[in-house]
Protein backbone atom coordinates (compact mmCIF):
# COMPACT_ATOMS: atom_id res chain seq x y z
CA UNK A 1 0.00 0.00 0.00
CA UNK A 2 1.49 3.49 -0.65
CA UNK A 3 1.84 6.00 2.07
CA UNK A 4 -0.55 9.47 2.72
CA UNK A 5 0.05 11.90 0.67
CA UNK A 6 2.17 14.51 3.12
CA UNK A 7 0.77 18.33 3.51
CA UNK A 8 3.32 19.18 1.06
CA UNK A 9 2.07 16.62 -1.40
CA UNK A 10 -1.52 17.77 -0.73
CA UNK A 11 -0.91 21.61 -1.99
CA UNK A 12 0.76 19.81 -4.75
CA UNK A 13 -2.08 17.42 -6.04
CA UNK A 14 -4.33 20.53 -5.66
CA UNK A 15 -2.09 22.68 -8.01
CA UNK A 16 -2.10 19.82 -10.82
CA UNK A 17 -5.86 20.05 -10.22
CA UNK A 18 -6.03 23.31 -10.41
CA UNK A 19 -3.99 23.26 -13.70
CA UNK A 20 -5.44 20.56 -15.49
CA UNK A 21 -8.30 18.92 -14.17
CA UNK A 22 -12.19 19.94 -15.12
CA UNK A 23 -14.47 19.02 -12.36
CA UNK A 24 -18.19 18.76 -12.99
CA UNK A 25 -20.52 21.46 -12.01
CA UNK A 26 -17.72 23.83 -11.21
CA UNK A 27 -17.26 27.84 -12.82
CA UNK A 28 -13.35 28.25 -13.73
CA UNK A 29 -13.80 30.72 -11.18
CA UNK A 30 -14.99 28.54 -8.20
CA UNK A 31 -12.31 25.95 -9.13
CA UNK A 32 -8.97 28.15 -8.96
CA UNK A 33 -10.43 29.11 -5.60
CA UNK A 34 -11.83 26.76 -3.74
CA UNK A 35 -10.46 24.25 -1.31
CA UNK A 36 -11.11 21.12 -2.31
CA UNK A 37 -11.42 18.03 -0.26
CA UNK A 38 -8.72 15.87 -0.75
CA UNK A 39 -9.78 12.45 0.21
CA UNK A 40 -6.89 9.38 0.17
CA UNK A 41 -9.05 6.37 1.79
CA UNK A 42 -12.06 5.59 3.06
CA UNK A 43 -13.86 2.76 5.15
CA UNK A 44 -17.53 1.82 5.96
CA UNK A 45 -19.21 5.87 6.30
CA UNK A 46 -16.15 7.54 6.51
CA UNK A 47 -13.98 9.72 3.92
CA UNK A 48 -10.44 10.58 4.86
CA UNK A 49 -8.67 13.33 3.56
CA UNK A 50 -4.82 14.23 3.09
CA UNK A 51 -4.33 15.85 6.43
CA UNK A 52 -6.24 12.59 8.30
CA UNK A 53 -9.15 14.12 9.06
CA UNK A 54 -12.29 12.25 8.75
CA UNK A 55 -15.78 13.25 7.24
CA UNK A 56 -18.89 11.14 7.66
CA UNK A 57 -20.26 10.56 3.71
CA UNK A 58 -23.59 11.83 4.45
CA UNK A 59 -24.38 11.22 0.99
CA UNK A 60 -23.17 8.31 0.04
CA UNK A 61 -20.97 9.44 -2.50
CA UNK A 62 -23.34 10.73 -4.48
CA UNK A 63 -26.06 8.55 -3.42
CA UNK A 64 -24.10 5.40 -4.71
CA UNK A 65 -22.26 3.63 -1.69
CA UNK A 66 -25.25 2.32 -0.49
CA UNK A 67 -22.92 -0.80 1.01
CA UNK A 68 -20.61 1.99 2.57
CA UNK A 69 -17.37 2.32 1.53
CA UNK A 70 -14.94 -0.84 0.72
CA UNK A 71 -17.34 -3.50 1.80
CA UNK A 72 -14.92 -6.44 2.84
CA UNK A 73 -16.74 -8.22 0.31
CA UNK A 74 -17.05 -6.36 -2.57
CA UNK A 75 -12.84 -5.88 -1.97
CA UNK A 76 -12.68 -9.83 -2.90
CA UNK A 77 -15.21 -9.92 -5.13
CA UNK A 78 -13.59 -7.12 -7.46
CA UNK A 79 -9.66 -9.17 -6.68
CA UNK A 80 -11.23 -12.48 -7.46
CA UNK A 81 -12.84 -11.36 -10.61
CA UNK A 82 -10.25 -9.48 -12.02
CA UNK A 83 -7.87 -12.65 -11.37
CA UNK A 84 -9.80 -14.56 -14.02
CA UNK A 85 -11.21 -11.97 -16.07
CA UNK A 86 -10.41 -8.50 -16.77
CA UNK A 87 -13.02 -7.83 -19.98
CA UNK A 88 -14.84 -8.97 -23.16
CA UNK A 89 -16.76 -7.24 -25.33
CA UNK A 90 -20.67 -7.98 -25.20
CA UNK A 91 -20.44 -8.65 -28.94
CA UNK A 92 -21.37 -12.59 -29.24
CA UNK A 93 -19.91 -13.53 -25.91
CA UNK A 94 -20.91 -13.57 -22.58
CA UNK A 95 -19.19 -14.76 -19.00
CA UNK A 96 -20.64 -16.29 -16.28
CA UNK A 97 -21.26 -13.17 -13.84
CA UNK A 98 -23.13 -11.57 -16.78
CA UNK A 99 -25.35 -14.26 -17.00
CA UNK A 100 -25.74 -14.68 -13.82
CA UNK A 101 -26.18 -10.80 -12.93
CA UNK A 102 -29.31 -10.82 -15.30
CA UNK A 103 -31.38 -13.52 -13.47
CA UNK A 104 -30.78 -12.29 -10.08
CA UNK A 105 -31.32 -9.35 -10.92
CA UNK A 106 -34.91 -10.05 -12.67
CA UNK A 107 -35.46 -11.91 -9.95
CA UNK A 108 -35.55 -9.06 -7.67
CA UNK A 109 -36.89 -6.32 -9.78
CA UNK A 110 -40.87 -5.85 -9.48
CA UNK A 111 -42.70 -8.64 -11.34
CA UNK A 112 -42.78 -8.31 -15.20
CA UNK A 113 -39.26 -7.24 -15.47
CA UNK A 114 -37.39 -10.54 -17.12
CA UNK A 115 -35.00 -8.71 -19.06
CA UNK A 116 -31.77 -6.76 -18.30
CA UNK A 117 -29.23 -4.65 -20.56
CA UNK A 118 -26.32 -3.87 -18.86
CA UNK A 119 -24.60 0.01 -19.51
CA UNK A 120 -22.45 2.36 -17.72
CA UNK A 121 -24.13 4.82 -15.42
CA UNK A 122 -27.88 6.04 -14.69
CA UNK A 123 -27.47 8.42 -17.70
CA UNK A 124 -27.15 5.93 -19.99
CA UNK A 125 -29.80 3.08 -17.95
CA UNK A 126 -32.53 5.87 -19.19
CA UNK A 127 -30.92 6.63 -22.86
CA UNK A 128 -31.25 2.85 -23.05
CA UNK A 129 -35.14 2.90 -21.58
CA UNK A 130 -35.86 5.86 -24.08
CA UNK A 131 -34.58 4.29 -26.92
CA UNK A 132 -35.85 1.06 -26.38
CA UNK A 133 -39.29 2.32 -25.93
CA UNK A 134 -39.01 4.89 -28.98
CA UNK A 135 -37.87 1.77 -31.04
CA UNK A 136 -40.27 -0.58 -29.95
CA UNK A 137 -43.60 1.46 -30.91
CA UNK A 138 -41.68 2.28 -34.57
CA UNK A 139 -41.39 -1.39 -35.38
CA UNK A 140 -44.71 -2.77 -34.02
CA UNK A 141 -47.06 -0.65 -36.10
CA UNK A 142 -47.46 2.29 -33.91
CA UNK A 143 -44.68 5.17 -35.62
CA UNK A 144 -46.73 8.26 -34.55
CA UNK A 145 -45.63 7.33 -30.91
CA UNK A 146 -42.83 9.55 -30.87
CA UNK A 147 -43.32 11.57 -27.58
CA UNK A 148 -42.42 11.18 -24.02
CA UNK A 149 -44.09 12.84 -21.39
CA UNK A 150 -42.05 13.56 -17.84
CA UNK A 151 -42.73 15.70 -14.69
CA UNK A 152 -41.25 19.30 -14.52
CA UNK A 153 -38.65 19.61 -11.69
CA UNK A 154 -37.07 15.76 -12.43
CA UNK A 155 -33.52 15.10 -12.94
CA UNK A 156 -32.58 11.93 -14.82
CA UNK A 157 -28.74 12.49 -16.11
CA UNK A 158 -26.47 14.51 -18.36
CA UNK A 159 -26.60 12.87 -21.78
CA UNK A 160 -28.93 14.59 -24.08
CA UNK A 161 -31.98 12.34 -23.98
CA UNK A 162 -31.84 12.32 -20.05
CA UNK A 163 -31.93 16.60 -20.35
CA UNK A 164 -34.57 16.66 -23.04
CA UNK A 165 -36.16 15.00 -20.43
CA UNK A 166 -35.78 17.02 -17.35
CA UNK A 167 -36.37 19.80 -20.10
CA UNK A 168 -34.67 23.29 -20.25
CA UNK A 169 -36.86 25.42 -18.22
CA UNK A 170 -35.47 29.29 -18.23
CA UNK A 171 -33.26 29.82 -15.75
CA UNK A 172 -32.44 26.06 -14.82
CA UNK A 173 -29.44 24.32 -15.19
CA UNK A 174 -30.09 23.00 -18.59
CA UNK A 175 -31.12 26.23 -20.41
CA UNK A 176 -27.88 26.15 -22.44
CA UNK A 177 -28.43 23.04 -24.21
CA UNK A 178 -32.24 24.02 -24.90
CA UNK A 179 -31.18 24.18 -28.97
CA UNK A 180 -30.45 20.63 -28.91
CA UNK A 181 -32.93 18.54 -26.75
CA UNK A 182 -36.12 16.65 -28.47
CA UNK A 183 -39.69 17.93 -26.91
CA UNK A 184 -40.94 16.35 -24.18
CA UNK A 185 -44.41 17.12 -22.85
CA UNK A 186 -43.82 17.93 -19.33
CA UNK A 187 -46.37 18.06 -16.36
CA UNK A 188 -45.69 20.48 -13.84
CA UNK A 189 -44.59 18.99 -10.40
CA UNK A 190 -45.77 21.17 -7.04
CA UNK A 191 -42.75 22.68 -4.50
CA UNK A 192 -42.67 20.99 -1.31
CA UNK A 193 -45.20 21.67 1.13
CA UNK A 194 -45.02 22.08 4.70
CA UNK A 195 -46.18 19.35 7.36
CA UNK A 196 -45.40 16.09 7.69
CA UNK A 197 -44.47 14.54 4.06
CA UNK A 198 -43.51 17.80 2.88
CA UNK A 199 -46.55 16.80 -0.16
CA UNK A 200 -49.06 19.18 -1.45
CA UNK A 201 -51.83 16.20 -1.76
CA UNK A 202 -54.26 18.34 -3.70
CA UNK A 203 -51.40 19.97 -6.31
CA UNK A 204 -50.36 16.61 -6.78
CA UNK A 205 -54.33 15.32 -7.36
CA UNK A 206 -54.47 17.93 -9.84
CA UNK A 207 -51.02 16.66 -11.46
CA UNK A 208 -52.49 12.82 -11.41
CA UNK A 209 -55.31 14.27 -13.41
CA UNK A 210 -53.74 16.60 -16.11
CA UNK A 211 -51.44 13.35 -16.35
CA UNK A 212 -54.33 10.56 -16.89
CA UNK A 213 -56.32 13.86 -19.22
CA UNK A 214 -53.20 13.68 -21.15
CA UNK A 215 -52.84 10.43 -21.98
CA UNK A 216 -56.01 9.95 -22.52
CA UNK A 217 -56.38 12.22 -25.11
CA UNK A 218 -53.29 11.75 -27.04
CA UNK A 219 -52.19 8.09 -26.00
CA UNK A 220 -51.28 7.29 -29.47
CA UNK A 221 -48.59 10.11 -29.68
CA UNK A 222 -47.23 8.63 -26.22
CA UNK A 223 -44.09 6.69 -26.57
CA UNK A 224 -43.86 6.38 -22.75
CA UNK A 225 -43.87 8.61 -19.40
CA UNK A 226 -41.03 8.69 -17.45
CA UNK A 227 -40.58 9.43 -13.87
CA UNK A 228 -38.72 8.89 -10.73
CA UNK A 229 -40.94 7.33 -8.50
CA UNK A 230 -41.89 8.80 -5.44
CA UNK A 231 -38.91 11.24 -4.84
CA UNK A 232 -37.16 13.57 -7.09
CA UNK A 233 -33.54 13.42 -6.01
CA UNK A 234 -31.37 16.15 -7.65
CA UNK A 235 -34.29 18.46 -8.46
CA UNK A 236 -34.50 19.47 -4.61
CA UNK A 237 -35.42 15.97 -3.01
CA UNK A 238 -39.33 16.69 -3.48
CA UNK A 239 -41.50 13.47 -2.33
CA UNK A 240 -45.26 12.81 -4.23
CA UNK A 241 -47.55 10.64 -2.60
CA UNK A 242 -47.81 7.01 -4.26
CA UNK A 243 -51.23 7.13 -4.87
CA UNK A 244 -49.87 9.57 -7.95
CA UNK A 245 -47.82 6.80 -9.27
CA UNK A 246 -50.42 4.13 -8.89
CA UNK A 247 -52.82 6.73 -11.24
CA UNK A 248 -50.03 7.22 -13.99
CA UNK A 249 -49.62 3.02 -13.95
CA UNK A 250 -53.36 2.88 -14.19
CA UNK A 251 -53.29 5.72 -17.02
CA UNK A 252 -50.63 4.47 -18.90
CA UNK A 253 -51.86 0.64 -18.90
CA UNK A 254 -55.20 2.48 -20.17
CA UNK A 255 -53.36 4.10 -23.30
CA UNK A 256 -51.46 1.00 -23.62
CA UNK A 257 -48.07 3.06 -23.54
CA UNK A 258 -45.31 2.72 -21.40
CA UNK A 259 -44.49 3.60 -18.09
CA UNK A 260 -40.75 4.00 -17.63
CA UNK A 261 -38.98 4.54 -13.86
CA UNK A 262 -36.11 5.81 -13.57
CA UNK A 263 -34.77 4.32 -10.24
CA UNK A 264 -31.23 5.16 -10.31
CA UNK A 265 -31.70 6.64 -7.31
CA UNK A 266 -34.36 5.69 -5.58
CA UNK A 267 -33.75 2.06 -6.10
CA UNK A 268 -31.68 -0.44 -3.47
CA UNK A 269 -33.51 0.01 -0.34
CA UNK A 270 -32.87 4.00 -0.61
CA UNK A 271 -36.64 4.76 -0.05
CA UNK A 272 -37.19 1.41 2.69
CA UNK A 273 -38.01 -1.03 0.00
CA UNK A 274 -36.06 -2.60 -2.74
CA UNK A 275 -37.59 -0.12 -5.24
CA UNK A 276 -39.50 2.84 -4.73
CA UNK A 277 -42.04 1.49 -7.40
CA UNK A 278 -42.45 -1.30 -4.63
CA UNK A 279 -43.97 0.91 -2.24
CA UNK A 280 -46.75 1.78 -4.27
CA UNK A 281 -47.21 -1.53 -5.42
CA UNK A 282 -46.29 -0.69 -9.31
CA UNK A 283 -44.21 -2.86 -11.82
CA UNK A 284 -43.22 -0.09 -14.64
CA UNK A 285 -42.63 -1.68 -18.22
CA UNK A 286 -38.83 -0.52 -18.01
CA UNK A 287 -36.80 0.18 -14.87
CA UNK A 288 -33.71 1.93 -14.61
CA UNK A 289 -30.99 1.52 -12.01
CA UNK A 290 -27.31 2.34 -11.48
CA UNK A 291 -25.40 4.17 -8.17
CA UNK A 292 -26.68 0.98 -5.38
CA UNK A 293 -26.65 -1.40 -8.17
CA UNK A 294 -22.87 -1.43 -7.83
CA UNK A 295 -22.99 -0.06 -4.30
CA UNK A 296 -20.17 2.79 -6.12
CA UNK A 297 -17.63 0.38 -6.50
CA UNK A 298 -17.52 0.14 -10.58
CA UNK A 299 -19.96 2.15 -12.54
CA UNK A 300 -22.27 0.18 -13.91
CA UNK A 301 -26.14 0.03 -15.01
CA UNK A 302 -29.14 -1.58 -15.59
CA UNK A 303 -32.37 -1.14 -18.20
CA UNK A 304 -34.90 -3.68 -17.24
CA UNK A 305 -37.87 -4.72 -19.41
CA UNK A 306 -40.94 -6.86 -19.86
CA UNK A 307 -41.10 -9.89 -21.91
CA UNK A 308 -43.68 -7.82 -24.12
CA UNK A 309 -40.80 -5.12 -24.98
CA UNK A 310 -38.41 -7.61 -25.13
CA UNK A 311 -40.63 -9.31 -27.85
CA UNK A 312 -41.05 -6.78 -29.57
CA UNK A 313 -37.51 -6.58 -30.87
CA UNK A 314 -37.62 -10.05 -32.80
CA UNK A 315 -37.80 -10.10 -36.07
CA UNK A 316 -40.84 -9.30 -38.15
CA UNK A 317 -42.83 -11.38 -40.55
CA UNK A 318 -40.31 -10.56 -42.88
CA UNK A 319 -37.73 -11.71 -41.33
CA UNK A 320 -35.59 -8.29 -40.93
CA UNK A 321 -33.46 -7.77 -37.59
CA UNK A 322 -34.93 -5.68 -35.13
CA UNK A 323 -32.42 -5.58 -32.65
CA UNK A 324 -31.84 -2.97 -30.03
CA UNK A 325 -29.55 -0.26 -32.20
CA UNK A 326 -27.61 0.23 -28.83
CA UNK A 327 -24.59 -0.56 -27.04
CA UNK A 328 -21.43 0.43 -25.29
CA UNK A 329 -17.68 -1.00 -24.80
CA UNK A 330 -18.27 -1.89 -21.35
CA UNK A 331 -21.50 -3.15 -21.90
CA UNK A 332 -21.70 -5.95 -19.14
CA UNK A 333 -18.32 -5.45 -18.48
CA UNK A 334 -16.76 -8.54 -15.80
CA UNK A 335 -15.82 -6.64 -12.94
CA UNK A 336 -18.80 -4.36 -13.01
CA UNK A 337 -21.13 -7.75 -12.86
CA UNK A 338 -19.27 -9.09 -10.67
CA UNK A 339 -19.51 -6.52 -8.47
CA UNK A 340 -23.29 -6.08 -9.24
CA UNK A 341 -23.65 -9.71 -8.44
CA UNK A 342 -22.18 -9.45 -4.98
CA UNK A 343 -23.99 -6.62 -4.06
CA UNK A 344 -27.31 -8.65 -4.61
CA UNK A 345 -25.90 -11.40 -2.47
CA UNK A 346 -24.94 -8.53 0.38
CA UNK A 347 -28.30 -7.49 0.27
CA UNK A 348 -29.79 -10.53 0.97
CA UNK A 349 -27.32 -11.85 3.12
CA UNK A 350 -27.28 -8.55 5.51
CA UNK A 351 -30.99 -7.95 4.92
CA UNK A 352 -30.17 -4.28 4.06
CA UNK A 353 -33.45 -3.32 3.20
CA UNK A 354 -34.58 -4.71 6.26
CA UNK A 355 -31.83 -2.41 8.18
CA UNK A 356 -33.62 0.74 6.95
CA UNK A 357 -36.55 1.21 9.04
CA UNK A 358 -34.63 1.71 11.82
CA UNK A 359 -32.16 3.81 10.89
CA UNK A 360 -35.29 6.05 9.14
CA UNK A 361 -36.88 6.37 12.58
CA UNK A 362 -33.59 7.71 13.73
CA UNK A 363 -33.70 10.56 11.42
CA UNK A 364 -37.13 11.09 11.57
CA UNK A 365 -36.16 12.34 15.23
CA UNK A 366 -33.38 14.25 13.94
CA UNK A 367 -35.95 16.40 11.53
CA UNK A 368 -38.97 16.43 14.08
CA UNK A 369 -36.50 17.97 16.57
CA UNK A 370 -35.03 20.80 13.27
CA UNK A 371 -38.29 21.67 12.35
CA UNK A 372 -38.39 23.27 15.26
CA UNK A 373 -35.52 25.28 14.81
CA UNK A 374 -35.88 28.90 13.40
CA UNK A 375 -34.92 29.59 9.75
CA UNK A 376 -35.39 25.93 8.74
CA UNK A 377 -38.66 26.48 6.38
CA UNK A 378 -39.64 22.52 6.13
CA UNK A 379 -38.30 19.15 6.26
CA UNK A 380 -39.33 16.10 4.52
CA UNK A 381 -38.16 12.60 4.54
CA UNK A 382 -38.45 9.06 2.27
CA UNK A 383 -36.69 6.25 3.85
CA UNK A 384 -32.91 7.29 4.53
CA UNK A 385 -33.24 10.03 2.58
CA UNK A 386 -34.47 13.21 4.81
CA UNK A 387 -34.29 17.09 3.59
CA UNK A 388 -34.11 20.24 5.40
CA UNK A 389 -35.17 23.82 3.77
CA UNK A 390 -33.61 26.48 4.75
CA UNK A 391 -35.05 29.16 2.00
CA UNK A 392 -37.12 28.68 -0.99
CA UNK A 393 -34.37 29.39 -3.48
CA UNK A 394 -34.26 25.80 -4.81
CA UNK A 395 -30.93 24.97 -6.38
CA UNK A 396 -29.70 28.48 -7.00
CA UNK A 397 -30.18 29.00 -3.19
CA UNK A 398 -27.80 30.90 -1.13
CA UNK A 399 -27.57 28.39 1.66
CA UNK A 400 -25.54 25.87 -0.34
CA UNK A 401 -21.93 27.55 0.29
CA UNK A 402 -22.69 28.25 3.87
CA UNK A 403 -23.49 24.55 4.34
CA UNK A 404 -21.41 23.19 2.35
CA UNK A 405 -18.44 24.93 4.77
CA UNK A 406 -20.05 24.40 7.98
CA UNK A 407 -20.21 20.61 7.49
CA UNK A 408 -17.12 20.57 6.34
CA UNK A 409 -15.80 21.94 9.65
CA UNK A 410 -18.49 19.39 12.02
CA UNK A 411 -16.63 16.58 10.04
CA UNK A 412 -19.42 15.95 7.29
CA UNK A 413 -19.55 15.74 4.09
CA UNK A 414 -21.84 17.14 2.22
CA UNK A 415 -23.70 18.50 -0.91
CA UNK A 416 -26.67 20.91 -0.61
CA UNK A 417 -28.82 21.39 -3.50
CA UNK A 418 -28.51 25.08 -2.93
CA UNK A 419 -31.34 26.04 -0.12
CA UNK A 420 -31.74 22.01 0.54
CA UNK A 421 -29.77 20.08 3.00
CA UNK A 422 -30.13 16.69 2.56
CA UNK A 423 -28.87 13.30 4.25
CA UNK A 424 -28.94 10.00 2.20
CA UNK A 425 -26.28 7.98 4.42
CA UNK A 426 -24.81 4.49 3.39
CA UNK A 427 -28.30 2.13 4.07
CA UNK A 428 -25.75 -0.36 6.04
CA UNK A 429 -24.02 2.53 8.05
CA UNK A 430 -23.60 1.34 12.10
CA UNK A 431 -26.22 3.08 14.47
CA UNK A 432 -23.04 4.85 16.16
CA UNK A 433 -21.69 6.48 13.18
CA UNK A 434 -25.39 7.34 12.50
CA UNK A 435 -26.23 9.12 15.82
CA UNK A 436 -22.69 10.78 15.03
CA UNK A 437 -23.73 11.61 11.49
CA UNK A 438 -27.47 12.98 12.57
CA UNK A 439 -25.46 15.09 15.40
CA UNK A 440 -23.44 16.46 12.77
CA UNK A 441 -25.80 17.30 10.73
CA UNK A 442 -27.87 19.00 13.25
CA UNK A 443 -24.93 21.45 14.12
CA UNK A 444 -24.38 22.28 10.25
CA UNK A 445 -28.45 23.24 10.49
CA UNK A 446 -28.71 25.39 13.18
CA UNK A 447 -25.00 26.98 12.40
CA UNK A 448 -26.64 28.14 9.22
CA UNK A 449 -30.47 27.96 9.74
CA UNK A 450 -29.00 31.32 12.42
CA UNK A 451 -28.35 33.39 9.15
C1 LIG B 1 -32.92 9.78 -10.88
C2 LIG B 1 -31.60 9.86 -11.58
N1 LIG B 1 -31.50 9.40 -12.84
C3 LIG B 1 -30.33 9.42 -13.50
C4 LIG B 1 -29.20 9.93 -12.92
C5 LIG B 1 -27.91 9.97 -13.69
O1 LIG B 1 -27.02 9.07 -13.16
P1 LIG B 1 -25.45 9.19 -13.49
O2 LIG B 1 -24.97 10.40 -12.77
O3 LIG B 1 -24.87 7.92 -12.97
O4 LIG B 1 -25.32 9.31 -14.97
C6 LIG B 1 -29.26 10.42 -11.62
C7 LIG B 1 -28.06 10.98 -10.98
O5 LIG B 1 -28.09 11.57 -9.94
C8 LIG B 1 -30.50 10.39 -10.93
O6 LIG B 1 -30.62 10.86 -9.69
Amino acid sequence: MTAPPSSADRAALVDLARAHLWPPYTSAERHAAQDPLVIVEAEGAWLTDADGRRYLDAISSWWTCTLGHRHPRLVAALAAAVARLDHVSAGGAIHPAVAQLAAALCAVAPPGLERAHFSDDGSTAVEVAIKMAFQYWQQNGRPARRRFLALSSAYHGDTLGAVSLAGAAPGGFFTVFAPLLFEVAHAPAPGPAPGPGGEDAAAWDRVAAALEDRLARDGDTIAGVVVEPLLQGAGGMRTYPAEVLRRLRAATTRADTFLIADEVFTGYGRTGAMWACDLAGVAPDLLCTAKGFTAGMLPMAATLATARIYDGFRAGADGESRALMHGHSFSGHPLGAAIAREVLAIYRDEAVVAGVAPRAARLAATLTELAGVPGVRRTRQLGLVGAVDLGDGGYGGAAGPRLTAAARAHGLYLRPLGDTAYLCPPLTIPLPDLELLLERFAATVRTCAAG
